[in-house]
């Protein structure tokens, strides 16, 4: 079937539940301003957050938008288009390999409350859509060896790993190797993620699951040691008995307020807690929770690091470290799902059967 070159399909939420998403048809953008590139969107990558966005869940923390959103924020696509002064600095021509950034404007440095409330998803639209206008430099290249499959599970899991495992540039890790303990919670996109950077490092790697199935697909992945936190709730001194009592150095904490508490019995001395989520949902005792956490952390002078994705210069650093052709790591991709699938796909992922990332393939 010849494509229209005038209109373009892209899926539309009012925040009002993944059920009544649209799949609405739109023109085409064509006039491109100064440093504006098109993008022909190929593969996007569901994260857990997308799917609170779409329920409303997000609603407190973000602008509203006055239009129907165009969800979601990890894209691969190919460059069709760029704008005069774009080909003049010669940074992207067409048929580029490029993938998103969740938030565009975050070149570099900390993460402020004006990065942390602007980003594409929400409150500008993202990237399920079959075409979309980037600015120039809110794109980051595709390594040769990496599919755009691969590649669109980078923008969000890979780099919140990335900077759950290396935000305070402790560059003397890599060369202390095995003695550098890493624990992930859960096979989710993070996690996943996690493991193969932490292994491409040298890392030992400890990761959790509700599954034996996904532990055993882990292990494949290169996990040195899994703990069912299903069969074993008491995972934290399986942490300590594995580590001989010293805990983990660095812990992907994905749960909240269910798995701190553990996480924090388990943080070796030193070590760094990065908080990522809170799948395990919120604690109606979050008083006394919140006072325990504090004690523990100032007595094991543990550091409690918030993170919120990673500026543009930490994905490339990222890419540059591990995603490099000496080690070939391939993201994990859990099930790929068509463009017109949407409400599936994010049903899927949001229920958590997965390993790794559920991607749809949009062109
Ligand atoms: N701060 C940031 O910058 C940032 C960035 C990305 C994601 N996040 C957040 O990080 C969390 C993980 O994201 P994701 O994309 O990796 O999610 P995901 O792909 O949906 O992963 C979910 C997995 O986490 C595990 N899990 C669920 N409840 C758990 C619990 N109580 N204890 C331990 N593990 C549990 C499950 O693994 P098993 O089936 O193996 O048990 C589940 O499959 C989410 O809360 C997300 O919103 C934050």
């Amino acid at each position: 079937m010849a494509e229209n070159t005038t209109t373009m399909r892209q899926w539309t939420t009012l925040m009002d539940g993944i059920n009544n998403l649209k799949l609405t048809t739109v023109p085409r953008p064509i006039d491109l301003k100064d440093d504006q590139v098109l993008v022909k969107i190929s593969r996007v990558a569901l994260n857990h957050r997308d799917a609170k966005i779409i329920n409303g869940d997000f609603k407190d923390s973000y602008p509203t938008p006055s239009h129907p959103l165009v969800p979601t924020s990890d894209a691969s696509g190919i460059i069709v288009q760029v704008s005069d002064s774009v080909a003049d600095t010669g940074k992207w021509t067409k048929g580029d390999r490029v993938i998103s950034l969740m938030r565009p404007t975050h070149l570099t440095g900390p993460t402020t409350a004006q990065h942390a409330a602007s980003g594409i998803g929400i409150p500008e639209n993202g990237v399920l859509t079959e075409y979309r206008v980037f600015s120039a430099e809110g794109l980051v290249g595709v390594p040769g060896y990496m599919s755009l499959d691969e590649a669109c599970t980078l923008p969000t899991a890979a780099t919140t790993a990335w900077m759950a495992l290396n935000w305070d540039r402790e560059i003397d890790r890599p060369r202390r190797g095995k003695a550098v303990v890493v624990l992930l919670l859960g096979t989710g996109g993070v996690s996943i993620a996690g493991l193969q950077q932490a292994k491409a490092l040298g890392l030992t790697v400890i990761i959790t699951s509700s599954s034996a199935a996904k532990l055993e697909r882990a292990r494949q992945l290169g996990a040195d040691y899994t703990i069912n936190y299903k069969t074993n709730p008491d995972w934290a001194t399986e942490v300590l008995n594995i580590t001989s009592g010293k805990g983990a150095d660095i812990i992907f904490e994905t749960g909240g307020p269910a798995t701190m508490e553990h996480s924090i019995r388990c943080i070796a001395a030193g070590g760094n807690i990065s908080a990522i989520g809170v799948l395990s949902g919120t604690t109606s005792n979050a008083e006394s929770a919140g006072q325990a956490i504090a004690l523990s952390l100032i007595r094991k002078n543990a550091t409690l690091k918030g993170i919120n994705v990673g500026p543009k210069d930490r994905i490339e650093e990222m890419i540059r470290t591990v995603y490099v052709e000496r080690f070939e790591v391939r993201p994990v991709i859990d099930r790929v799902f068509g463009f017109e699938e949407a409400r599936e796909a994010l049903e899927y992922m949001y229920g958590g059967s997965h390993l790794g990332k559920v991607i749809m393939k949009v062109d």
